[in-house]
């Protein structure tokens, strides 16, 4: 019917628009371990500060929220989602995480950061340099 065509033009018109949008960083991101994440608004350069407040860490101090810092590229091909990356100063454990994710927007418009991340530890002795890394993958949703 005339209705039914109707309705799949406009699906097919949102799907193509979501399709081309891109991700919004700024706001509150939470992750599979409840970690939470607040990224600011990007300035002109791509470049923009938050926090992190991580929910688990490999010490047994206790957490204290984190600041973070990172940048964004500019726009590149439509439809695909611009590389950025940051790093978080866990200064309550002396550890610098470098997390590199990649926003994706599913068929609804739902966010999703599929982050890969580094971390590296202070250690005593260069001899111990090899057991101070951490690299792991994670992947955080908006909350708001
Ligand atoms: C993340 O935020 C939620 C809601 O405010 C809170 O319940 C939770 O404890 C937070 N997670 C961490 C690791 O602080």
């Amino acid at each position: 019917s005339q209705a039914s065509n109707s309705a799949r033009v406009l699906m097919l018109l949102l799907s193509l628009l979501i399709m081309i949008r891109t991700c919004e960083l700024q706001g509150l991101w939470r992750n599979e371990l409840g970690s939470n994440m607040t990224i600011s608004a990007l300035d002109a350069s791509g470049t923009f500060s938050g926090s992190y407040q991580t929910a688990v860490a490999a010490t047994n101090k206790q957490i204290l929220v984190s600041p973070l810092q990172g940048a964004q590229q500019p726009p590149g091909n439509k439809g695909h989602q611009p590389t950025f990356g940051f790093t978080v100063q866990w200064q309550f454990a002396g550890m610098t995480v470098v997390f590199i994710p990649l926003c994706f927007m599913d068929r609804r418009g739902k966010e999703m950061l599929e982050m890969a991340w580094l971390l590296r530890e202070e250690v005593p002795t260069r001899k111990d340099s090899w057991k101070a890394i951490r690299v792991g993958t994670s992947v955080f949703t908006r909350v708001k």
